[in-house]
């Protein structure tokens, strides 16, 4: 039977262990996410390879248990220096433990932590060259903004001057060089937060740890500030590991989004991998919208393109690199909404998979997003740039879409 959803609200779905012809050897979440750049890390767990100057955080296997709870198992990944690396995941999936485990706030059952090369498993957090920006960024209140960010300075004994010159750059940097004598009570939470941040970068660490940091922003400040964040970022270089469960601000920010799900990584890639080539059901259910569609393989039609049969029509879809199918396959296949096409004429025939009907059409400037009830009752969801296409609730539509633009991310449930 076909099944349509749309990802929201999120629901966890459970994926078959495997796809039909992935290798077996190739576990997910158990592979080290190596950088791009240099990808032929020791992969072994028994220590670094070779030193790679490039890579300034290396956390490996860390698994970590709570009485009975598994929350992290066996998560691994390696940060170039100067990377902007999203942890993502929906909550209660292990983001907050694993940036405590680096830090040093929390021990790992097993595992370990490298910073430029240097094993700080067993290191306390003043001594990791890392720093954490939690979501309740906690300032001095009785000290000003000034003597907020000098504070860390301050207590490594640094001179005077420099302070004054480090302080006033950090301040240019969070754009707060007018606020110094403000004492905290005196901002806005997106200025405290910028406070905040200041006060972490000016010691210039390794590894800025940021965990929700724009959690407790209304919308639009929120959207103001990560355009902020990644400009200072990229100004000084920092590697950063951005903790979110918005799915949006981690496509926009980030050079690598790892997907967390159960303590286990689903897919780490960049935002393009995750959202136009999802290793896995959930992940392309959590990342952006899409439609999943159950259907049998019909045929193969060579380079990854497969035909695949729903219970009104036909239509091709892509395999995923390292995936293949056969004839009779259960499969699911996920489609954006960018991608459907619904017209009154069949135009490609093709790829023609449903009929249905307009349900509603909604005008949001540049498309139309519109949802279309199926033959058979399923419910699709459709962004339609054609504007001068629109079609109106109760027309009847064909639905297609350019055969590679869907994708099979997993077998059948
Ligand atoms: N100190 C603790 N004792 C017991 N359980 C804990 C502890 N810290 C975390 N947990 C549990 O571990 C799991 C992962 O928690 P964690 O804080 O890492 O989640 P998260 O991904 O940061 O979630 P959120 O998005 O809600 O912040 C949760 O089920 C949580 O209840
Ligand atoms: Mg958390």
């Amino acid at each position: 039977m076909t099944t349509l959803t749309q990802t929201k609200p999120k629901k966890r779905i459970r994926l078959r262990p495997q796809l039909g012809g992935r290798d077996a050897e190739q576990k997910k979440g158990q592979e080290v996410a190596s950088t791009p750049a240099k990808p032929e890390a020791d992969h072994s767990g028994q220590g670094l390879g070779p030193a790679d100057e490039d890579v300034v955080l290396r956390v490996e296997h860390l698994s970590k248990s709570f009485g009975d709870v598994r929350v992290l198992d066996d998560v691994s990944f390696e940060l170039r220096r100067g990377e902007f690396f999203t942890l993502l995941g929906s909550s209660g999936c292990g983001k907050t433990t694993t940036l405590r485990i680096i830090s040093g706030l929390e021990a790992p059952d097993s595992g370990a932590v490298y910073v430029n090369g240097e094993d700080v498993t067993a290191l306390p957090p003043n001594k990791r060259e890392l720093n954490t920006v939690f979501q309740s960024y906690a300032l001095f209140p009785s000290m000003n903004v000034y003597q907020n960010v000098a504070y860390g300075l301050k207590i490594r004994h640094v001179a005077k001057g420099q302070i004054e010159r480090e302080v006033k750059r950090a301040l240019e940097l969070v754009r707060l060089s007018d606020y110094g004598d403000r004492k905290p009570s005196e901002l806005s939470g997106g200025q405290r937060q910028r406070a905040a941040i200041a006060r972490a970068i000016v010691l210039k660490p390794n590894v800025l740890l940021l965990d929700e940091p724009l959690g407790a922003l209304d919308l639009k400040l929120r959207k103001q500030m990560q355009l902020e964040l990644k400009r200072m970022q990229r100004e000084i270089g920092i590697t950063f590991v951005y903790v979110t469960h918005d799915q949006e601000e981690a496509l926009s920010m980030s050079d690598r989004i790892g997907v967390l799900r159960n303590g286990r990584f689903e897919q780490v890639g960049t935002p393009e991998e995750v959202y136009q080539a999802p290793q896995t059901e959930y992940v392309a259910d959590f990342i952006g919208d899409t439609n999943l569609l159950e259907a049998k393989v019909v045929a193969d039609e060579g380079a990854g393109l497969y035909r695949v049969r729903f219970p009104h029509g036909e239509a091709g879809a892509r395999a995923l690199e390292g995936t293949s199918f056969s004839p009779g396959d259960s499969v699911v296949v996920s489609v954006r909404p960018e991608h459907i096409r619904y017209t009154q004429q069949v135009v490609d025939e093709k790829n023609t998979a449903f009929q249905g009907e307009v349900r509603s059409s909604q005008f949001l400037g540049s498309y139309y997003k519109a949802v279309i009830e199926l033959d058979g009752g399923k419910r699709l969801h459709a962004n339609n740039s054609l504007v001068e296409q629109n079609l109106n609730a109760g027309t009847r539509v064909w639905v297609s879409w350019p055969g590679h633009d869907a994708v099979i991310v997993g077998g059948a449930r």
